[in-house]
């Protein structure tokens, strides 16, 4: 019998690329679902949609992660990152389903000097962090069949519906203009592509395990580190000056440090995701390709 999942989000940035590696897996049936067939913010939708679904999996990519927008429109973060995903939990819940919430590395405060593991502590700066942090306790608590699996500076084929871009096609829009960029060299972070984390879930959907999973690439970088290798692997002539994050006011505080450890799908033995250099250098490939 195949497994039915449904992904929540399925034309966003991650959304779609979990559509196309799972609709590709064997053994695995998809029901993507956008924002026009479900509405997350209403529990009658979520109820409706989701029972007429009947899934075994739930994926739950939908939210409002414009990190600045989101200090400033506080109600429509919560609706949508936090209660939301007690909708979701509440219905997965009664359907015996299983229920991944996808959340962030803004989870943390960044003070830490290592990566974050599973079990250290969040400790949110932001409107977003908090709103995500918040949608993690209700998928956890209201589904025993609930995971939280957070990642970080993410970057796909299709850009982030809610940003409109995301970091990679942002320093390319840029460098068509300019021939010198200053980025924030004091943050730091793993980016991840979205590609990787659809195989990386294909492989968990194997044997589902409640709990929280980090799932990015391995290592880590500053964005001015990302952005160069951006450059590098495109050939782009530009250069990248380093800057302080204090010297790019945004009215947000962010985590200085916020580098994640696969730890628990480490120790299941299926942590299969590629160094952020390895998979940042096979996306730019494609995408010279296309
Ligand atoms: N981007 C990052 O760097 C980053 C970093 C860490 C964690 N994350 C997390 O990764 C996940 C996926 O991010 P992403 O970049 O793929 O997001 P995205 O491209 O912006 O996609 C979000 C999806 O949610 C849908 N959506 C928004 N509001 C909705 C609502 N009220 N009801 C139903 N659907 C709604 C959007 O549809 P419409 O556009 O049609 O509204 C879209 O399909 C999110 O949980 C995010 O918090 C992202």
């Amino acid at each position: 019998m195949n497994i039915k999942v449904a992904i929540l989000g399925a034309n966003g940035q991650l959304g779609t690329d979990l559509t196309e590696v799972l609709s590709q897996t064997p053994g695995i049936e998809t029901i993507p679902l956008t924002h026009q067939d479900i509405e997350i913010t209403d529990f009658a939708s979520v109820k409706t949609v989701l029972t007429h679904v009947q899934p075994h999996v739930i994926l739950n990519t939908v939210a409002f992660h414009d990190v600045p927008r989101c200090e400033q429109e506080v109600d429509r973060a919560y609706q949508v990152n936090a209660l939301g995903a007690l909708y979701v939990a509440r219905v997965a819940e009664a359907l015996h389903a299983w229920n991944i919430y996808f959340s962030t590395d803004y989870v943390f405060s960044g003070t830490k000097k290592a990566p974050y593991v599973e079990d250290d502590l969040p400790h949110p700066l932001n409107v977003y962090g908090t709103t995500k942090l918040a949608g993690e306790m209700h998928t956890l608590t209201y589904c025993q069949r609930g995971i939280v699996l957070r990642v970080s500076g993410i970057y796909g084929r299709v850009p982030s519906r809610v940003k409109g871009t995301n970091f990679v096609y942002t320093m390319l829009q840029k460098a068509r203009n300019e021939k010198v960029l200053r980025v924030v060299a004091d943050e730091w972070l793993t980016p991840t592509w979205t590609y990787a984390i659809a195989q990386q879930v294909a492989t968990f959907l194997r044997d589902l395990t409640p709990g929280i999973f980090h799932c990015t690439c391995q290592g880590a970088c500053s964005w001015y580190t990302f952005a160069q290798a951006i450059f590098d692997l495109m050939g782009k002539p530009v250069q990248v000056i380093p800057i302080s994050a204090q010297d790019y006011p945004s009215g947000v505080r962010r985590p200085p440090y916020s580098v994640l450890a696969n730890q628990h799908f480490a120790q299941l033995g299926i942590d299969q995701m590629p160094h952020w250099y390895e998979a940042l250098e096979n996306f730019l490939q494609i995408l010279k390709e296309t």
